[in-house]
């Protein structure tokens, strides 16, 4: 592959946005790649959670390549937003955790890819927006829908309509990351973070991310009512005995994937 690289290590998988040149700016090869990696490690058993970060240290993504975006038509944007908004929500409903580490610049584009992200982690040097209008274009990979989710109307506006960026200190008071980490303390603190729910079974994160997602578009009756139907599942899966049979002994539990 040419522009991503992947580590498999310690059952965590981390994919690196690897255009250093470019600052990690994401073209349609790029989109390709990742979402055939992603789709062709969906059930590996070899990693129960992943890291997606930028390789270098300037960015984790800059944004869709603007180079590659001055010649589409409106036909071939199309077309591109529609591969960025498919991938988006590969991420969004993978089977296993995504945590993205925010290394820099995520802009546009990369400020979209990390919001698809289950987990969102930052260095102290992140910057973070949706610079679109200011290019005269609007985000195309799920910035309109996914910011007001995660920071609410208010904010979400404020950014996506001045363009404006924001640093990691913002960024954690507004909610749009968990945690900031210096720099060269990122990925370890995220491995760490990526530890935690390895230790945990699978198949319960796997329930919950199914939840989290489908439960958005139901009433909450419906999605109490799914909640339910999963809490009967989750009873059925051999974990649920390992788990509880591992707390009662005060021992460590061993899941299976
Ligand atoms: N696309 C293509 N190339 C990019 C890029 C992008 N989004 N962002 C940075 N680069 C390239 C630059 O062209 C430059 O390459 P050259 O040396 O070959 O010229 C290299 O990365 C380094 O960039 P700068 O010299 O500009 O570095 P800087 O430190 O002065 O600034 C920056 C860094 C603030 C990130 C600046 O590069 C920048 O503003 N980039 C554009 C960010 C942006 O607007 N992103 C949104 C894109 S639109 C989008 O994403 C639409 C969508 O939702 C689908």
């Amino acid at each position: 592959m040419k522009n991503i690289k992947i580590e498999i290590k310690n059952q965590i998988c981390t994919i690196f946005i690897d255009r250093v040149k470019a600052f990690n700016a994401i073209n349609i090869d790029l989109m390709k790649e990742l979402k055939d990696t992603l789709v062709k490690l969906k059930n590996s058993n070899e990693f129960r959670s992943v890291i997606l970060t930028g390789s270098g240290e300037n960015a984790f993504i800059a944004g869709a390549d603007i180079k590659a975006m001055s010649s589409m038509n409106s036909q071939e944007a199309y077309n591109f937003s529609k591969l960025g908004n498919g991938l988006t929500l590969l991420i969004e409903n993978y089977q296993k955790p995504i945590i993205a580490a925010i290394n820099g610049y995520a802009l546009g584009g990369g400020c979209e890819f990390a919001m698809a992200c289950h987990i969102r982690f930052c260095s102290e040097n992140a910057i973070i927006g949706q610079p679109e209008t200011g290019l005269g274009l609007i985000p195309g990979f799920g910035g309109t829908q996914r910011l007001p989710r995660i920071v609410g109307n208010t904010h979400a506006y404020n950014l996506l309509l001045s363009g404006k960026s924001i640093d990691a200190a913002e960024a954690k008071r507004l909610g749009f990351v968990s945690d900031v980490f210096k720099s060269d303390e990122l990925l370890s603190k995220c491995q760490d973070f990526a530890k935690k729910i390895n230790y945990n079974s699978p198949y319960s994160s796997r329930l919950i991310i199914e939840l989290v997602n489908k439960g958005a578009h139901l009433s909450l009756q419906d999605a109490l009512d799914l909640e339910t139907e999963y809490f009967r599942k989750v009873f059925k899966h051999d974990n649920k005995n390992i788990g509880i049979e591992a707390f009662l002994k005060k021992e460590k539990p061993d899941f299976k994937d």
